[in-house]
């Protein structure tokens, strides 16, 4: 039997080859004429599954992007993990902003560049790989289930839906995920909650067509200049959301817990610099680490209306447009304040303007508990690996389908995650590091098998 380092160090080309690969895959759930490269994906992960021996490897249509499932019983009275992860990506644009082709992987100071290598590629593949490993080595110690989506990106509506239908097929003791990051390459730590969300795309209609700047300037009410004026006012200068109810389902998190929190090693002088920004500016009486973990927020991805092509056009614009999203916290809920920003948004809207306002996606917010086996186990195996105990931070992000496993698996999910907030996810340049690569690789077998070892003490 090999230890999983020699194994990794033995292997370790090919694992990153096999990566690669993957990572040319344009696999952008949110564009259409990417439809074929997201399938493409599916097959390339299914291939890779079969190639391990997992068993029942499926692709299963769903009304948008496949899953890909595929399942290992090596013993039904021991305990089963529900891997999960998602093998679409976010789009690559703006292009020009990369450094290389988003799609033509390279290797640069150690690092991985590539759409999806952190996000959710790398992430997900390393559990292909550790589960060779295992099978190659002494055996699986436990049950493993496989699923993988193509629609994380987009909402994972269709996902929501097999779930629903396959509760039976699906069923098991906890869901591992690898879609999440640790503070730094020295000091590990166990994502223990996510972020809910809520998003909204609102049109503001003012007169009938374009007009003339000059000639009805001054009288008619501009949608632009009146959607900034709604925006600016949804938050105070506490950086307080004005949003009536807004507040009302926040969790209040203890003295203690936020001291403890907070106690987690963060550079703000790193942080700004990090950004090229002088100063951060988030809710008042909350420290950075607060304001992207517990507090509930607001921002504008997008804004749009009137004329931005080159040069100038002297135009008062008939409409304007911004997707708003809302991070929540527990114990919000995703489509109650989806309903509290419009019927406030719509309340603030000066006669001048109409306002229609749109719910996209969104999701509930997820906490992990510490007290299980299943985070003992995870504390575990990256002591274990690392060589340092992980400390349990609640992470800004958002996976909207861990709180659909709960609620319809009635299973806790384990964010054992290996990227780092700095690899770039969602932005130009995105990258993942070979020793986050190989090190979530060398985790994940540790994690197995403290798990089993934990459960058949129970
Ligand atoms: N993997 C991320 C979520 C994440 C990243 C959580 C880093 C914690 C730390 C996931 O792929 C993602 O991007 N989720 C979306 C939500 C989705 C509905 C589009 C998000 O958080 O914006
Ligand atoms: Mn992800
Ligand atoms: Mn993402």
């Amino acid at each position: 039997m090999q230890d999983i380092r020699s194994y990794i160090e033995a292997n370790k080309d090919q694992m990153l080859d096999d990566l690669l690969d993957f990572l040319r895959i344009p696999s952008v759930s949110a564009d259409p004429e990417h439809k074929e490269d997201v399938r493409k994906a599916a097959e390339w992960v299914k291939t890779k599954m079969d190639a391990a021996g997992i068993d029942n490897v499926e692709i299963v249509e769903t009304a948008g992007h496949p899953i890909v499932y595929g399942e290992k019983i090596v013993d039904s009275s021991r305990p089963t993990i529900l891997v999960y992860g998602h093998y679409d990506v976010q789009p690559a644009d703006p292009l020009e902003l990369w450094d290389s082709p988003p799609f033509e992987p390279v290797i640069k100071d150690e690092k991985i560049f590539a759409r999806g290598s952190c996000d959710d590629k790398g992430q997900m593949y390393m559990h292909l790989l550790a589960y060779n490993y295992m099978v190659q080595n002494g055996g699986l110690p436990c049950n493993v289930k496989f699923m993988f989506e193509g629609e994380e990106e987009v909402g994972s509506d269709n996902l929501g839906i097999f779930v629903e239908k396959f509760k039976e097929k699906l069923s098991c003791d906890m869901v591992l995920i690898s879609d999440t990051s640790i503070i730094a390459n020295d000091t590990p730590s166990i994502t223990t909650g996510l972020r809910g969300l809520s998003y909204v795309e609102v049109e503001v209609t003012g007169p009938n067509r374009d007009l003339h700047s000059g000639v009805y300037g001054g009288a008619v009410g501009n949608p632009i200049n009146v959607l900034c004026e709604m925006i600016a006012s949804l938050k105070d200068e506490n950086k307080h959301v004005t949003i009536p109810g807004f507040y009302d389902d926040v969790e209040i998190i203890s003295e203690r817990e936020r001291a403890e929190m907070n106690s987690a090693p963060f550079s703000m002088d790193e942080y700004i610099s990090d950004l090229n920004i002088q100063v951060t500016e988030g809710e008042k009486g909350y420290t950075q680490l607060e304001q992207t973990s517990i507090r509930p927020t607001i921002d504008v991805n997008g804004i749009w209306g009137g004329y931005t092509g080159k040069g100038a056009k002297t135009v008062l614009p008939g409409k304007a447009f911004a997707k708003i999203s809302m991070r929540l916290v527990p114990n919000q809920d995703s489509d109650k304040i989806t309903e509290l920003f419009t019927k406030h948004f719509k309340s603030i809207a000066p006669p001048s303007v109409t306002v229609k306002v749109t719910a996209h996606h969104g999701g509930q917010p997820a906490v992990t508990p510490t007290d299980t086996p299943e985070f003992k186990a995870a504390s575990m195996a990256m002591e274990t690996s690392f060589g340092k105990k992980p400390i349990p931070q609640r992470g800004g992000g958002s996976i909207p389908i861990v709180a659909l496993f709960e609620e319809v698996l009635d299973v806790k999910t384990i964010l054992l995650g290996f990227g780092l907030d700095s690899d770039d996810i969602h932005s130009p340049n995105e990258h993942y590091g070979l020793f986050n690569y190989y090190k979530g690789i060398e985790t994940i077998p540790y994690f197995h098998k403290y798990y089993s070892e934990l459960k058949s003490e129970l």
